[in-house]
């Protein structure tokens, strides 16, 4: 099972970045923790980031046929990209959208999702969290496959 977590804009910032919203917890260590559960989960989980829309574009694409799930975090594209909503719908890989704060407790303009409608599910306000339930979500998946 190979996973591929797609973070997008700005959130290479994090630990930084308004940190009474996204807490403390850098990129990187939330990372590893996605890497180390993943492997002890039996999945192969990579991590990447990109501040470009373009570039996440590019990354979706190329996810075709090397990873069996994508678990994506679109940052502000979530709210307007349909470029990055057109990718994901090109492509076979499930997506799972995922969003470290409640986004619909927030600012009205982040309550739209113009990507969750194609990607299979969306899951929010967990702070990293969100990421591993997404994980978990997946692990079930291919456990009711093998069962
Ligand atoms: C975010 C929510 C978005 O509205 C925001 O633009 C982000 C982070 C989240 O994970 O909570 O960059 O995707």
């Amino acid at each position: 099972m190979n996973v591929l977590i797609l973070h997008g804009p700005n959130l290479n910032r994090m630990g930084k970045r308004e940190p009474h919203i996204y807490g403390h917890m850098t990129l990187e260590e939330m990372n590893d923790r996605l890497v180390q559960l993943g492997a002890k989960w039996n999945m192969n989980v990579t991590c990447t980031q990109s501040n470009i829309e373009g570039e996440l574009i590019h990354i979706i694409h190329e996810a075709e046929g090397r990873f069996d799930y994508i678990i994506l975090n679109p940052g502000a594209y979530t709210h307007y990209s349909y470029a990055l909503r057109d990718a994901i719908a090109s492509v076979e890989v499930p997506v799972i959208e995922v969003h470290l704060s409640n986004v619909h407790a927030r600012e009205t303009f982040r309550h739209t999702s113009v990507t969750a409608p194609v990607c299979q599910g969306q899951i929010v306000g967990f702070g990293w969290k969100s990421y591993q339930l997404a994980l978990t979500a997946i692990r079930g998946f291919t456990e009711e496959k093998t069962n």
